[in-house]
């Protein structure tokens, strides 16, 4: 069975949910305590055995190119002033293993589009695509590494799925599926952001996919979808014709980063987690609470 060796991070997106954050610079570099979002997601990725990382980028995307780049002046200045802690930190954002190859997509057509582009560095294997503004945080393995494993039992792709209230499908790719005698789950049919009424079931597609390369052929064919985009959901709709699809429920915990209320859930727990901030944070929010929020309440 082939190897995941290559991660797409779609970073195109104008981010305008964040406004006026987003305004010059990327969502994906917002940041969670102290590390940008695109970091977690690129850790996961090489974590799963994906070294080489392909970022499909836009206009005001340059921070990102700077970020997994060398940080020269500031490497020696921390070097010179002796912060060896801190140069380590700068220096592992990049680990040795990893490559970066970037792509740039002039146009925003769409996830598909973007997963599209990055066809001629993909070739002829399966991959993984990281929405980074899912982040997911995991006790054991990352879910890269997860969905590396059923795809090294069964060969085929596989999406990240989770139930979701029912109201909310509107928000998500949604799939049906079926359970086999192995307890593994195919996809059966898959539709982006359906209503509620029209849903097939509750459980959607969060922004991990592993697909085999057939993937681009279909996608070359994709007319534009929902939201006037070419989807990827209409592209995985039209492979499980020739395929099989396993829906996947990770182990993990998802935080919806692409919102503001899921941004700073995911900014509290992972201060909670914090090594060296945790305890004086959780000190604090316990003091901050047994006062009744001060006059923060609503
Ligand atoms: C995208 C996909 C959708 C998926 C979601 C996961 O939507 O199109 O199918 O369920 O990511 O976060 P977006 O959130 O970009 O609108």
């Amino acid at each position: 069975m082939a190897k995941i060796r290559k991660a797409v991070f779609p970073v195109a997106g104008l981010g305008t949910r964040f406004l006026p954050a987003t305004k010059a610079s990327p969502k994906e570099m917002l940041p969670i305590v102290d590390k940008p979002l695109i970091q977690y997601a690129a850790e996961e990725a090489e974590a799963g055995g994906a070294h080489q990382l392909v970022f499909i980028t836009g206009r005001s995307k340059r921070s990102i190119e700077d970020h997994f780049d060398k940080a020269y002046e500031l490497e020696s200045e921390l070097e010179q002033a002796g912060k060896h802690k801190l140069l380590d930190i700068v220096r592992g954002v990049m680990p040795s293993s990893a490559s970066c190859i970037y792509v740039r997509q002039a146009v925003a057509l769409g996830l598909g589009h973007a997963v599209l582009c990055a066809k001629p560095v993909i070739g002829d294997e399966p991959f993984v695509v990281l929405l980074a503004d899912d982040l997911i945080r995991t006790s054991g393995k990352g879910v890269v590494e997860q969905m590396a494993d059923v795809h090294a039992r069964h060969g085929c792709s596989v999406l990240s799925v989770q139930e979701v209230p029912r109201e909310e499908t509107h928000k998500y790719g949604i799939v049906e599926v079926e359970r086999g005698s192995d307890g593994v789950m195919r996809v059966i049919s898959i539709v982006e952001k359906p209503a509620p009424a029209d849903a097939p079931s509750n459980l959607a597609v969060v922004g991990r996919y592993l697909l085999t390369p057939r993937i681009f052929e279909k996608l070359e064919q994709t007319e534009k979808g929902s939201g006037g985009e070419i989807q990827l959901t209409d592209g995985i709709s039209d492979l499980l014709k020739d395929e099989h699809v396993i829906a996947y429920p990770f182990e993990g915990k998802r935080y919806d980063c692409g919102s503001k209320l899921g941004y700073l859930e995911a900014t509290v727990e992972y201060g909670l987690a914090h090594p060296e901030l945790g305890e004086r944070f959780s000190a604090y929010l316990r003091a901050f609470g047994a006062a009744g929020f001060g006059d923060f309440q609503s």
